[in-house]
């Protein structure tokens, strides 16, 4: 077979005639697995897959092996990136509460470029020219990879059949049928695209383009309808320490541990759904539906405590920077110097955030209960209501408003004059 033409329109893109060995990023649904088939036809390429454990729920590594290996995969590879997902991607989108447009976790743009940087690890070790992916050519997550791998390995190239090929899913189950390939039990109806890790989970497509429905119920895999959960509250505590969640109701968890255990607690309270529209990197705009318990749980406890040990000044100038932490995480920019300079920030703003927030789960709502703090700038004593002494003195209040309030209060003056 002849090779696909060459349609290359930037240099890290796969050149036909020079693919021979590549490393294919493998989840073992649909996309990746005709992948798999399809690249050594069309290329004549040796294929060996990779497989990143990023806390995916319910996944059978051994059956995605034994698969690829069935489909003619030279060397069949899982890795176990859990605690680098942890400890390198979350624990700074956590100091930088991250949110992409208010609402999105940025589990997905979290995972992406440490796939890609375990992937060119195993290129590299593989010997491979070419890196696979099964990205289409209208998500960010292509950005994301791309730009990743072509940072890291300027000497390697990038293979995204779907941004190629014209088959659509009915041509995929086509295909695959054709060529022997598994198509699991539930593929022929799968109604929505899936991506999840320990973090969260989203779907997008199909019913949930219709903006004017609400979500289909069979949407949530993860969190329990609000409607259905339970009528008795539950309280969580949440010990931080330096901005990094250390323990859960006293008890001290590794990072990994602690989110999963938060996340069955929010799910089974209906916490952390998120119907948002959102400002894809590539122009689109799309809903997507979340479910992400732990993140919506461990994101507000945070901010709260950050708020209490921090300084008025440091709060108002902090969300501005958490934004643009978030926006370059999304927008597959995460070797991007500034998002370096950004954490380095991020790190030094939580040098204080310790202490215990509880969260009350109730029905769909985690809200924060209590707060403490060895660092909390907050004084009881002085916070009394009408009450006098101490360092705060009431009486030098009108003199601070007299000052303060002054360049507004000429410039409502001179305004007023002349209209
Ligand atoms: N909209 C989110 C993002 O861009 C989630 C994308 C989910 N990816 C997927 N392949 N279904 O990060």
């Amino acid at each position: 077979m002849t090779p696909p033409a060459d349609h290359r329109t930037a240099r890290y893109q796969a050149d036909p005639d020079q693919v021979s060995r590549v490393l294919l990023l493998y989840s073992g649904g649909l996309d990746t697995s005709v992948m798999l088939h399809w690249i050594q036809a069309q290329y004549g390429a040796e294929v060996s897959t990779l497989t990143v454990d990023l806390g995916q729920p319910d996944q059978d590594w051994t059956a995605i092996t034994d698969k690829a290996r069935d489909m003619g995969s030279a060397e069949t590879l899982v890795v176990d990136a859990r605690e680098e997902f942890c400890s390198e991607y979350i624990a700074p989108a956590i100091r930088a509460n991250a949110l992409y447009g208010g609402g999105y976790p940025l589990f997905t743009a979290l995972a992406r470029p440490l796939i890609a940087k375990v992937a060119v690890e195993a290129a590299r070790e593989l010997g491979c020219d070419t890196i696979a992916h099964g990205c289409t050519g209208k998500g960010n997550d292509q950005v994301r990879i791309d730009a990743t791998i072509a940072a890291l390995a300027p000497e390697l190239k990038v293979l995204a059949p779907v941004r190629e090929w014209s088959m659509g899913r009915e041509e995929e189950i086509a295909y695959a049928r054709e060529h022997r390939i598994p198509v699991s039990g539930g593929t022929r109806q799968a109604p929505y695209s899936i991506d999840d890790n320990l973090w969260g989970r989203s779907s997008e497509g199909r019913a949930i383009e219709d903006l004017d429905q609400p979500p289909p119920a069979d949407v949530f895999r993860l969190v329990t309808r609000p409607e259905e959960a339970p009528d008795e509250p539950e309280f969580l505590r949440l010990g931080f320490e330096a901005g990094r969640p250390v323990t859960l109701d006293g008890d001290r968890l590794d990072l990994i541990d602690l989110i999963d255990e938060v996340s069955e607690r929010g799910r089974r309270h209906g916490v952390g759904i998120v119907d948002h529209i959102e400002d894809r990197i590539v122009g689109l705009k799309v809903r997507d539906i979340y479910e992400v318990p732990a993140a919506a749980i461990i994101l507000s406890a945070h901010k709260d405590l950050e708020k209490l040990v921090s300084t008025i000044h440091q709060n108002n100038f902090k969300a501005a920077l958490d934004d643009r932490w978030a926006y370059l995480c999304y927008a597959g920019l995460w070797l991007e110097p500034l998002r370096q300079d950004l954490d380095a920030y991020m790190v030094a703003a939580n040098e204080f955030v310790t202490g215990e927030i509880t969260v009350k789960l109730y029905k769909g709502s985690a809200s924060v209960v209590t707060r403490s703090s060895p660092y909390a700038l907050y004084d009881k004593t002085l916070a009394g209501f009408g009450e006098s002494g101490g360092e705060f003195s009431q009486l030098a209040s009108p003199g601070f408003i007299e000052l303060f309030s002054l360049q507004t209060r000429m410039a409502h003056e001179v305004r007023r004059r002349e209209r």
